[in-house]
Parts: structure tokens; sequence; C-alpha cells
């Protein structure tokens, strides 16, 4: 007989004999705590309440003829972009980000946006109508954290009016709120850590209780054809149980990320069952909300100085979406013995490679410099596409001489010296004209108007000036 656990992480759920200062699971730091005798039982796979199912129903697959439902929008672009087009009814939402990274701003959002969709359509549909009340149903905006007050009060900051089709509640008994579930078309609750289920151990935000909440009303939304939207925080802590917990419990988990970018936010799906994970939605948190960023290829350029020796403009893909950010280096001669290399926004271990490249192939004295690197915009970007406009900022540092201000950089540099071309040139290069660059130094891509084709750095850095 295994020994039952006795220890949980309480950001990933997995269980262990013993305590331990790293979780193996999922890699999280001080997660692991002493699970209380339910939470083992429920670990063990003894002890679990849910009633067992009589018999197993089975139904051939060509059985269904009903088309499924249409997508609930919730009135913002840019979320129904990320969503894949909008809420299914009866799928599970997962929101997850730090505390005050503006999850409630935009979830209250979009309960104003889908109750304005909702009215018209139950308006729309002739009184008594069968099913009107239920395909109009009702958007329930429930709040385990803050009072009625506070969320209306930030509602009316939204925009709302007066006679907003959104109804509140303030709860966190779990049953409550599923059995409120029938009826309603979307159904916000915020957020999960703050919910109890009655005949469950633990406090709040234990992972037993994290999980048979999001367990019962996912169950509930599903049952109802109601789209839940739950919350999630994240905290660094790991203090409470993580949303990890519940990723494979819900449809789409989505993170809404950003204290870098100042007021900018970043939406991404990192799970979705109904979509893609290939989308980003930005937005900018503004004294009424949250707005939207759709044209954000740009964004990161608005306070460039192009006459600067030093930068490179870069396209860069970010879930899909091509973003041109700004890569800076200044590199100061130094008799240090020990040059500083410092780097934001971009891999330290390419930067250091990048270097050792100019300094081999192209007789750089990086050596005897101090380097420093950064994306402006708090950008991070992660592909390797961002090299060749690194050497091109860094060159262009060191000789004084700044890169023309029409031209756009990317590409792989190999250690070689060899430049590789990235993924989807046309998609960057079409930005980059947009943006009105007129020269794309990038290896591969073939001839074009202002195409410039270097295939080794020191070509690359011979063409740019
Ligand atoms: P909030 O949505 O409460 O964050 P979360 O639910 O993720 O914890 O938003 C928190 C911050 O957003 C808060 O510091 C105030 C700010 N904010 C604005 O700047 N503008 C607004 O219109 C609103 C509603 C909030
Ligand atoms: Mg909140």
């Amino acid at each position: 007989m295994p020994k039952p656990p006795a220890f949980g992480c309480t950001a990933c759920g997995a269980s262990f004999a013993r305590w331990a200062g790293r979780c193996t699971a999922c890699g999280a730091m001080n997660t692991i705590a002493e699970l209380t005798k339910a939470e083992a039982r429920l670990a063990a796979g003894s002890g679990d309440a849910r009633p067992r199912a009589a018999a197993l129903v089975r139904e051939p697959f060509a059985s269904s003829s009903a088309a499924p439902a249409p997508r609930l929008s919730t009135g913002i672009g840019e979320l129904d972009r990320v969503l894949g087009g909008g809420l299914v009814p009866g799928g599970v939402v997962l929101i997850t980000g730090e505390p005050g990274i503006g999850k409630s701003t935009l979830l209250g959002q979009a309960a104003l946006g889908a109750a304005q969709q909702t009215g018209a359509l139950g308006a729309a549909l002739p009184s008594g109508a069968l099913g009107a009340e239920r395909q109009a149903g009702s958007v329930l905006y429930a709040t385990a954290e803050e009072s009625l007050e506070q969320v209306r009060a930030r509602m009316r900051r939204l925009g709302a009016a007066a006679d907003a089709r959104v109804e509140l509640a303030a709860s966190g008994d779990a049953a409550a709120l599923a059995a409120a579930l029938a009826g309603t078309r979307l159904a916000v609750i915020d957020s999960v850590q703050l919910l109890a289920l009655d005949g469950v151990d633990g406090e709040p935000g234990g992972v037993a209780q994290v999980k048979a909440c999001a367990h019962a009303l996912a169950q509930a939304a599903k049952a109802t054809g109601t789209a839940l939207v739950l919350v999630g925080h994240v905290t660094k802590d790991g203090g409470v149980a993580g949303p990890r917990l519940l990723e494979h419990l819900v449809d789409v988990v989505l993170s809404f990320e950003g204290d870098r970018y100042g007021d900018l936010r970043i939406l991404r799906a990192l799970k979705n069952r109904s979509g893609s994970t290939q989308e980003l939605g930005l937005f900018r948190m503004g004294g009424s909300g949250l707005e939207e960023v759709p044209d954000a290829g740009g964004l990161f350029l608005a306070d460039r100085d192009p006459d600067v020796p030093g930068t490179c403009v870069c396209p860069v893909l970010d879930a899909g979406r091509c973003l041109l950010v700004e890569v800076q280096a200044l590199v100061n001669p130094t008799t240090s013995p020990q040059p500083q290399r410092r780097v934001a926004g971009l891999d330290p271990n390419r930067v250091a490679m990048v270097l050792a490249v100019l300094t081999r192939r192209l007789g750089l004295p990086l050596g005897q410099a101090d380097v420093f690197v950064n994306v402006t915009g708090g950008v991070r970007v992660q592909e390797p596409a961002a090299d060749l406009a690194l050497a091109l900022a860094i060159a262009s540092s060191l000789r004084g001489i700044a890169v023309p201000s029409d031209l756009v950089a990317f590409g792989e540099v190999g250690l070689g010296g060899e430049l590789r071309p990235a993924a989807r040139y046309d998609a960057r290069a079409a930005e980059a004209r947009r943006l009105g660059f007129q020269k794309l130094l990038a290896p591969g891509g073939g001839q074009g108007r202002g195409r410039l084709v270097a295939t080794r750095i020191d070509a690359a850095v011979e063409m740019a000036f």
C-alpha cells in the first residue's frame, strides 16, 4: 500500500508524500504545503463526493441535428478575438493575472457589453416567444471580493448606463452561484479563490476548495448553457492555490499581463478549446476603463529619436501579431577587466552570442567595452529574429553613426557569422512597410523594392551604414 500523499502543491495541485522546496510537477518554488485530511483523501482518489453516473449514455456521432448555439459577443473586439470569436455558451473561461492588473475592469466592461447585446436580442423577440427569456438570458456579475457598491461604482466609471441590464451579486457561496446559472447567459465570477462549497474541507483559496468550486460551477455552466468566466489571481508567493490547478477544468485560459508596460495590458490565450492560442489582445488602462489598441504595430516606436546612434527597429512576432520594437544598445569603452553587460528585454545568452560574433567576425573591440541593451516599451522579445537588429544597434553605437531611420532589420545570427531567415518574412515586411519603413534588411525573402538581402553579418553591417 503506497503511503497516502500528505503534501500538495498549491500552484498545480500535484501531491507528494514528502515536503519539498520545489514542486517537481510544475517547477514552482515554495508552493508545497501540508494537506488537510480531506484534501489528502481527495488527492488519493477516494472520498470523492461526486455521485456516480448510473449508466453510460452513448450517442451515435450523427445524431445531433441542432446547430451549435451562436457565440456571445462581449462588445470588446480585442477580447472577442482572443476568445476565438466571442464567448461559447456552456464554455468556461478562466482569466488569470496578478492583483490590480485589471481583470475586474475588463470583465466589468465585458459584462456591460454582453448585456447590451442580450438586451437587444431580448427586445427583438416577440414577448412570450418560446424560450425567448432563456435566449435573452441575463448577465450576472458576481463578486466574492468586493461590495456591491464597489462593483456599481466601477461600472459607473466604465460608463454603464443607469438602466444597464447587468445583475450584480456579492457572494462566495459556490453552490448558490451554480444554482444561479440557470437562465443566465453570461456569468462572471470574481474570484474563484474566494469561493467556498459546503461540505468541502479547507479555507477558500485552498486546493480542495478552489478545485471543488470550479468543478461545480463548470458542471452547472455546461448543464445550463451559460458562458462562465472565472477570475483567478496569480500571486507570487503561492499563498493561495494558483490558476494552473484549474487549467484542465476549463475550456479557455486567458492571461492578463502588463505592469511592465505602464498602462499597456496584454491579453493572451494560454489554452483555447474553441479558438487559437495565437492571438493577442492589447489594451490601455485609461481613466474610464480599458481601451482597445487594435493597431499596435508601431505602438512602441512612439517616442523614438531615429537620429541617435545605437538603435535599430525590428519587426518581432508575438503570438502571431507583428510589433515593431526598437532595440537599443549603448557601448562604452572601459578599462575595467570585467566589462559590464546589462540586458533588458532580450535573452542575455543571445546578447552574449551576438557580442562574441561581432568581436570575432567584425573585429569590433567589445571586450574592452561596457554594453547595455534594452528594448523600448518594456517589451520582452523571445525570438532570435531580433539578433540582427541587436548587432546593428551595437555596431551603430560603437561607430557613433545612426542606422538609417527608415530601415528595419531582422534575422537570426549564427556563430559563424551567417544570417538565417526568420519565420513569416512577408508579415514582417508588410507591417514595416505599412508603418513607413522603406528599407528591409534581412536574410531570405528574395528581391523586392527596398529589400536588402544579406546572408552574413559583416555584409549586413556594411549594407546598413
Ligand atoms: P482591477 O480591475 O480592480 O484589477 P484586478 O481585478 O485585476 O485586481 O483594476 C485595478 C487597477 O486599475 C486599479 O489600480 C485602478 C485601475 N483602474 C483605472 O486605471 N481605470 C479604471 O477605469 C478602472 C476601473 C481601474
Ligand atoms: Mg479584481
